[in-house]
């Protein structure tokens, strides 16, 4: 072997600056990941993936990438933090070091890892947080608490399957909040819509930023740092600007009303790469004021009718819900979700 085809290159770029053979590499480096990874998740087409990988760069948020290479992407880095109007976590930063599987154990990570660390401490972000799939294996946890990270929160992931829908949970929840379903207004509102609605119509721009401030901030966190996040009519412009513009993914959220008031959420998303066989999981929330009268479990029902409606061919929907959130989790235990794997958060400060 050659003797240069070790020397590990480290560069800083976009994915969209990255010459050709190496944007290549990357899907294969995904790929190969993609093989050992026991998380199940769907590996989208490779043109989806170079499609994502091209699209313009998301707002409100700052992204920097670093590769490792070996002749081939052998590693990837990336840290992220917020580019709000309000910043309230001005020290956080999110970072994640991910390694070829045919590369690990040879320091790359720790080069890529101390390259992410300088760049988060020229900022001034020095509470990092990064996430683990411990059903990976042992590496990602040995990999952090070795650098000084210690675990913050759990995160359970659940699918509900197509075939294991509790159709005697969903017919209750029909019948039981059918009062409720004429009280309000529910609405659907794909994507483009929404980013439409929130560049023509002020009010709603400003009623959104309102529930968001709300209801997001409503979230367990378990031991996560992370103070509430303020969001600004503006930073969602700056977000359907960029919807405007990106296509790779779909959405349809229901919205539930009282008057021109939001009172509640419960938002999907599929990639733009049919078949739709896995549906994920947004937001749901409900207003303080609106809880405990099925809002949240109608609008539950309502989004999974429109994919059995819609996309009849889908596989399973699946969510993201802190271990401790169990309002949500009852929910969805009903409709029949069962548990998937867990994720968690671990952070450094
Ligand atoms: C975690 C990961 C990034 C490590 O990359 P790597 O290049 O193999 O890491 P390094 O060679 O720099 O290892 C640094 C230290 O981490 C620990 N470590 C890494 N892999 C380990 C394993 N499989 N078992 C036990 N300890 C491990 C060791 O302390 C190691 O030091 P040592 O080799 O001197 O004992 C890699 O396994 C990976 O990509 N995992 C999937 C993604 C992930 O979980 N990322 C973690 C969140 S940032």
């Amino acid at each position: 072997m050659k003797q240069d085809s070790q020397i590990t290159e480290i560069i800083s770029t976009t994915f969209r600056e990255l010459p050709n053979v190496l944007l290549e590499s990357y899907l294969d480096f995904q790929e190969a990941i993609h093989q050992v990874s026991k998380t199940g998740e769907v590996l989208r087409s490779r043109p989806f993936r170079r499609h994502q990988l091209l699209e313009p760069p998301e707002p409100n948020r700052i992204t920097k990438h670093y590769f490792a290479v070996r002749n081939e992407i052998v590693g990837h880095a990336i840290a992220r933090y917020e580019d709000v109007k309000i910043d309230m976590n001005p020290d956080a930063i999110s970072m994640r070091v991910e390694i070829h599987p045919n590369y690990r154990r040879q320091g790359i990570g720790t080069q890529l890892f101390t390259k992410l660390e300088t760049y988060g401490r020229q900022l001034g972000r020095t509470k990092i947080k990064t996430w683990i799939a411990p059903i990976n294996g042992p590496a990602g946890s040995a990999f952090a608490t070795k650098y000084g990270f210690r675990k913050v929160m759990e995160e359970k992931e659940s699918r509900l399957y197509h075939d294991k829908i509790n159709w005697h949970y969903v017919n209750q929840i029909k019948q039981k909040y059918a009062e409720t379903d004429h009280k309000y207004r529910y609405e659907r509102i794909d994507r483009n819509e929404w980013a439409d609605r929130i560049l023509t119509n002020r009010q709603f721009a400003e009623e959104m930023a309102d529930f968001y401030n709300e209801v997001g901030n409503l979230m367990p966190m378990e031991e996560l740092e992370t103070n509430n996040f303020v969001d600004t009519a503006e930073d969602l412009r700056r977000n359907a600007e960029f919807i405007k513009q990106s296509d790779s993914w779909k959405s349809q959220s229901y919205y539930a009303f009282n008057g021109d008031t939001i009172i509640g959420l419960s938002d999907s998303y599929y990639p733009n790469d049919p078949p739709v066989r896995d549906v994920s999981t947004g937001l749901t929330g409900v207003r303080k004021a609106y809880q405990r009268q099925g809002i949240a479990s109608v609008l539950k029902v309502k989004i999974l009718e429109y994919y059995l409606e819609n996309f009849p061919e889908f596989e399973y929907i699946h969510t993201e819900n802190a271990a401790s959130n169990e309002g949500m989790l009852a929910i969805n235990i009903g409709l029949g979700f069962v548990p998937h794997v867990s994720f968690e958060s671990w952070q450094r400060t």
